[in-house]
């Protein structure tokens, strides 16, 4: 089938790409064109999805059958969008669990009783509400919207799984959240979200889907402990508590990426995921994607800056250092 990537040149876009190009589909991206480039074999279009005139003008009398959206960040975005492509028979648009009013901290059950966003702030939860209701609205029956918990693996910038990787290899004493160490916590390789969007696109398959991992998959020592294995270093956890971390200035997820504290964390990974089990969501072994994503790393000698003006995760040394003296 003729398929169109919104996106498709990063972390899941690119993945999105190689699924889509194994199941034999004549694969187009439609991107600015200014981080990178789709493998050869794509159609590589360019322009501003924010520009009303762009996507009618890269598609050129190129009609895509099926989308898989993974870009859309913006309202004018979503509109554009809804204007040229409510011709197709499947559209799989990538949205988040920001997308609920609730969450976090949550805890999020079935979709269809969740209430998302309502609210016209461009925050990133409200617009993707928004966009998910501006698109299905040209493409009803025929829209599934995944809302995305966690993606980790390979190519990912965002950089969460991988700064743990890089600070665990680096050995030594490693701050970890004391009452985090047993939260359960879930993400989705990006590698299965990539496969699987392509495959619901494929068969237009509607509604929305808490896109993540099982519930209790792993917690956060268990993926530390993944990590350290991995690795092969010599980490020790230094386990300081919660109350100590916040006092010293460590900010949950972007110090500590992953760490809420506990009364958050309780309801916020409590997600769930029976939906996208039943559509076949796969959640490969955490332990594969801790592996690739550390063999990808290898190869990386500087990682771009995350998207969306997202502030690069990690505990700066001097704040490290302060709290381990600390403890
Ligand atoms: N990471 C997570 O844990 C997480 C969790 C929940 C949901 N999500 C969602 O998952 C998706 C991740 O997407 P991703 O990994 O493929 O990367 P992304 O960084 O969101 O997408 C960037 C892609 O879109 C293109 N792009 C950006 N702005 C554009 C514009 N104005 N017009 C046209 N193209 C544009 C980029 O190419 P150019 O720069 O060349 O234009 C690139 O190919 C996002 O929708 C994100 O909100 C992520």
């Amino acid at each position: 089938m003729r398929l169109l990537v919104l996106g498709g040149t990063h972390f899941l876009g690119r993945h999105v790409v190689a699924a889509a190009l194994d199941r034999g589909h004549d694969v187009a991206t439609f991107t600015r064109g200014v981080s990178g480039e789709p493998p050869a074999g794509v159609r590589a279009l360019h322009g501003d999805r924010d520009d009303p005139a762009a996507l009618p003008a890269a598609l050129h009398g190129w009609m895509p059958e099926i989308v898989v959206d993974t870009s859309c960040q913006t309202r004018v975005a979503a509109r554009n969008a809804a204007a040229v492509l409510s011709g197709v028979r499947g559209y799989a648009f990538v949205s988040s669990l920001n997308a609920y009013a609730n969450w976090p901290p949550g805890p999020i059950g079935p979709e269809d009783g969740e209430p998302t966003w309502e609210t016209d702030e461009d925050e990133y939860g409200p617009v993707k509400a928004y966009a998910e209701r501006e698109i299905r609205a040209v493409v009803p029956g025929r829209f599934l919207t995944a809302r995305a918990g966690l993606i980790v693996g390979p190519d990912d910038r965002v950089d969460r799984l991988g700064w743990w990787l890089r600070r665990v290899a680096r050995g030594g004493r490693v701050v970890v959240p004391a009452e985090g160490w047993d939260q359960p916590i879930a993400a989705v390789d990006v590698r299965d979200l990539a496969g699987w969007l392509v495959a619901m696109a494929e068969q237009g398959v509607s509604g929305a889907v808490n896109a993540t991992g099982p519930t209790g998959m792993t917690t956060l020592g268990g993926l530390l402990d993944l990590c350290r294995e991995v690795t092969g270093g010599d980490a020790e956890w230094a386990p300081v508590p919660e109350a100590d971390l916040l006092a010293a200035g460590v900010e949950p997820w972007l110090h500590l990426p992953l760490w809420l504290p506990a009364e958050v964390a309780r309801t916020a990974w409590d997600v769930d995921t029976t939906r996208a089990r039943e559509l076949g969501l796969p959640s490969r072994p955490l332990g594969r994607t801790v592996a690739d994503t550390w063999a990808w790393l290898q190869g990386v000698d500087e990682l771009p800056p995350p998207p969306h003006g997202l502030s690069r995760p990690g505990l700066p040394a001097d704040l490290e250092a302060a709290v381990l003296t600390r403890g």
